[in-house]
């Protein structure tokens, strides 16, 4: 069976619910950004860090090239995973790809952690420390690339057992 790819914004719900709905469907779960952790041995701002975000992007495609090619897998990828639009044709080649969105006071919350989220870190401090600009102006440039997903579902009121259960109806 074809891969079920999980893109959308940081704090939506990718990392969560794809575990769900791999539980669900029987299929391997994977999550680019941990994949890169343990490949490197370092987390992903220690990364942005060390090395900068183009470093980082590399390695990502690595990593889009390798599991998109696999069968019976939830990958969750990273929020800017779709920037680049091979990664994309990499991924809806092989798979069924579903966009998690939420709204922003949602998206707010679940990213509270600074130093966490280097890329949000990044242009909340140029917006003058304003997270929620910071996430809004993201979502605008990136919206055309979620949009590329072959369905949406909005994952601010639902837990990641109820996503699971309707990306689970969806795929079958
Ligand atoms: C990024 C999102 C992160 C991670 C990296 C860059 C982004 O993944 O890949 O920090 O550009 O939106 P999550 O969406 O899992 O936080």
């Amino acid at each position: 069976m074809k891969n079920v790819v999980l893109i959308g914004f940081m704090g939506t719900g990718k990392s969560s619910c794809g575990k769900a709905a791999a539980q669900q469907l029987g299929y391997r779960f994977v999550d680019l950004d941990k994949e890169i952790e343990d490949k490197y041995g370092m987390t992903i701002p220690e990364m942005f860090r060390k090395y900068g975000e183009a470093y980082f992007r590399e390695r990502e495609k690595e990593m889009v090239r390798y599991w998109a090619a696999q069968k019976n897998t939830v990958i969750s990828t990273g929020g800017g995973t779709v920037k680049d639009a091979e990664n994309v044709a990499m991924l809806k080649a092989n798979g069924k790809i579903v966009c998690l969105t939420a709204d922003v006071d949602t998206l707010l919350a679940r990213t509270e952690r600074q130093g966490k989220r280097p890329v949000l870190d990044a242009r909340a401090a140029e917006l003058g420390g304003d997270r929620r600009k910071a996430i809004q102006s993201l979502i605008d440039e990136r919206q055309p690339m979620y949009d590329q997903a072959d369905c949406t579902v909005d994952t601010g009121e639902l837990s990641p057992l109820q996503v699971a259960v309707k990306l689970a109806e969806y795929i079958r």
